[in-house]
């Protein structure tokens, strides 16, 4: 099988190219602006890597649907501090270029596998969030954090029509605050410029102070990246046609945490790395409200949970990992 990923040095690519490079013999096309995260996989004969941006580079990435069996367009930004700071930049690289990937794939007639997220159900008050039965329910315009889920969702529906019109073949699937090794840089000392575990663990290194956003008591189930990409490699494989036509939330419902018990927790496993072990327990969490943290157009759901039925059943798929040791093997990874 030939895969091509858009986005193959992200978090999710990143992970997705070494498991399918150890455990799979297919073939691997990727594009990215970097390869950083890559390095141990480049002189693999399996892996073509382009260096290269998916707005500029559109004959690469047409020669490479025709060529290949499956496209993954992974590349979005997914960090809440920009869907707030520069809405249109979400915009045009969330929708504008993965729609014309996506029309591609319909052009061609390739099985197309998108990431569509948790965030499309927004503020949707189900205690569990089904794929086919909730509702998705974002705030009003100027609460600008909604244009990633807005984003993300009319996607969803564009590639469903597909499916339905053109008989396209897809999936798409929903990740649920994955966390793990490579999620986010954790250089450089910024605010609110990564995901919350990358965040906070910046925050021990450079400013001796995790933030909890309005006291840090909304909720979401954290999901390990390799429980993820198990479940995205069951999807790409699609025994027996399980995936085809399909939308999955892929999360671990059981380990439902506040943002606030996520530092606590990290905080914990911390003190046990030799590397972070003073600085860990010299920081302090204090709270501070959203409007200061992230501006005006922020808005937060307080939980967010996802029903698992559709992945266990025609993917055979249950995460394993909890979030001590997701945040114990992340911190491995980095010190
Ligand atoms: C994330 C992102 O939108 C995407 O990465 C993704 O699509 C999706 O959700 C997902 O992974 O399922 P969110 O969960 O709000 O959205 O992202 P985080 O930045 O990880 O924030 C989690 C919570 O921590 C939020 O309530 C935020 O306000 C809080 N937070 C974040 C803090 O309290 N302090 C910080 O310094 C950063």
């Amino acid at each position: 099988m030939k895969v091509l990923i858009l986005g193959v040095n992200g978090f999710i690519g990143s992970t997705l190219t070494e498991k399918a490079l150890k455990d799979t013999d297919w073939q691997l096309y990727g594009m990215d602006l970097r390869c950083d995260w890559l390095k141990d996989f480049l002189s693999n004969p399996r892996l073509t890597f382009q260096e290269g941006d998916i707005t500029i580079h559109k004959e690469w990435i047409e020669y490479h649907i025709k060529k290949c069996d499956v496209i993954l367009p992974l590349v979005a930004i997914a960090t809440p501090a920009t869907y707030v700071s520069d809405p249109l930049r979400v915009f045009d690289l969330d929708f504008a270029a993965n729609l014309e990937v996506i029309k591609l794939a319909a052009k061609h007639k390739k099985r197309i596998i998108f990431p569509s997220t948790s965030e499309v159900y927004g503020m949707c008050q189900d205690s569990e969030f089904k794929e086919e039965e909730s509702n998705l329910i974002v705030g009003p315009i100027n609460k600008q954090r909604w244009i990633y889920s807005c984003c993300k969702q009319l996607l969803d529906r564009v590639i469903y029509a597909y499916g339905i019109r053109d008989s396209l073949s897809y999936t798409l699937f929903r990740p649920f605050n994955w966390i793990g090794p490579r999620l986010d840089s954790i250089d450089k000392q910024k605010k609110g410029g990564s995901r919350a575990l990358s965040q906070f663990i910046s925050n021990i290194l450079y400013d001796g102070e995790i933030k909890l956003v309005d006291g840090g008591k909304q909720e979401r189930c954290f999901t390990y990246i390799d429980d993820g990409v198990c479940a995205l490699m069951k999807i790409i494989e699609n025994k027996d046609d399980c995936a085809k036509s399909r939308i999955f939330n892929i999360g671990n419902p059981h380990e439902r945490y506040s943002i606030a018990e996520l530092a606590e927790k990290l905080l914990e496993v911390a003190v046990t790395i030799p590397q972070l072990k003073d600085k860990a327990s010299r920081t302090k969490i204090i709270s501070v409200p959203g409007n200061d943290y992230y501006g005006g157009s922020y808005q937060d759901t307080n939980h967010r949970v996802p029903s698992i039925e559709n992945a266990k059943k025609y993917l055979n798929w249950q995460p394993t990992t909890g979030l001590t040791e997701a945040i114990k093997r992340t911190l491995e990874f980095y010190f």
